[in-house]
């Protein structure tokens, strides 16, 4: 099956692979004190400086974590009315915090502090709940990318109105080889206090990484992660695969390609009549409608969602392992269609 539904329908990397054999020839302590997750701490340390990193199965989990840090039960987490947190878990973080999620309309994904301002007239009102966290997706939900400048805004505002900034990094790879900058520039430079860094959807088997910048938020991290499920016993394969992400710009490469073949794939088809991109291609997703009567025949060969059933806007998604073979068949059978 040929894919443009999902970053996570891609298998694993090889050399991941490789580096998931490599952890499995000798017994290791448990439970993240074994000699591959106090290696690939040291690996994000020397990226980052200073943090604290921690390790979850999904990125679900790796949220639920950093939004716990964050967090107390009458305490509100503001993010975009697209955000996973808010509308692809299950509704884990209110679950497991208590704490409410207030949404932002947001037509591109990204929130800005002119539409937070209004969320912040009850601060200080004990009838009200209290906003203590700012949460974005970089890349957003609808494959944009935040700039340096809309995130230093963001996090100064967040700062000086006593917010914390969450920052969802399920594509952390793909918004920073967008920016051509480097992670840490991208990330704590600009003011994020916590994030996810995710793994899955660039070429891991599993695994996300909690990183924590914000050393406030540090205190209970252990006890929330081990408190959602989320500790796993035998870490060194997650941590002996975020070491090889992380070696040899394996980051860098796969997800720069995958934005390759989404930018690819985009100038194949903005030209052709019938076809509307509705979102700025920043990263790996394209959102774009179609007409109806191309949809079933090109989904019967090419897996990929619906992102609008009112409008039918599609999303495409381009994964490390998209050849530009793949997009070339796609566009061909898009153009028959048509
Ligand atoms: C923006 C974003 N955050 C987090 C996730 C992680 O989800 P999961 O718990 O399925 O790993 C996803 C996956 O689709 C996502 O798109």
């Amino acid at each position: 099956m040929k894919s443009f539904a999902s970053d996570n329908y891609s298998g694993i990397h090889p050399e991941i692979f490789d580096a998931i054999q490599n952890a499995n020839y000798q017994h290791e302590i448990s439970y993240c004190d074994d000699t591959f997750t106090s290696e690939t701490n040291q690996i994000f340390e020397k990226i980052f400086g200073k943090l604290v990193v921690l390790y979850a199965f999904n990125g679900t989990g790796a949220n639920v974590i950093c939004l716990k840090c964050c967090t107390l039960p009458f305490q509100a987490v503001i993010c975009s009315d697209m955000a996973h947190i808010l509308i692809d878990e299950c509704g884990a973080p209110t679950q497991s915090i208590g704490c409410t999620l207030l949404p932002i309309a947001t037509p591109n994904g990204k929130i800005t502090p002119e539409l937070i301002a209004p969320l912040l007239k009850g601060v200080g009102n004990v009838h009200h709940i209290q906003p203590k966290v700012i949460s974005i997706s970089q890349s957003t939900e609808m494959g944009t990318v935040y700039s340096l400048q809309e995130l230093k805004n963001l996090c100064q505002f967040a700062h000086s109105n006593g917010l914390y900034v969450h920052l969802d990094g399920a594509r952390i790879s793909n918004a920073v080889a967008s920016l051509g900058v480097s992670i840490k520039v991208a990330t704590v430079d600009c003011g994020i206090d916590i994030m996810s860094f995710g793994g899955t959807k660039n070429g891991l088997m599993m695994g996300e990484a909690v990183l924590i910048f914000n050393d406030k938020l540090n205190e209970n991290a252990h006890y929330y992660q081990k408190q959602s499920a989320q500790l796993f016993s035998k870490n060194r394969f997650i941590a002996a695969q975020f070491s090889a992400l992380l070696s040899n710009d394996l980051w860098y490469r796969m997800a720069s390609h995958s934005n390759r073949m989404a930018k690819f794939l985009e100038n194949q088809i903005k030209e052709l009549p019938g076809v509307k991109i509705t979102q700025s291609v920043d990263a790996n997703a394209l959102f774009v409608i179609i007409p109806n009567h191309v949809i079933p025949p090109l989904r019967s060969k090419y897996t990929f969602y619906e992102w609008d059933s009112e409008t039918h806007e599609q999303r495409w998604m381009c994964s490390f392992d998209t050849t530009e073979e793949d997009v070339f068949g796609f566009v061909k059978t898009l153009k028959e269609l048509l």
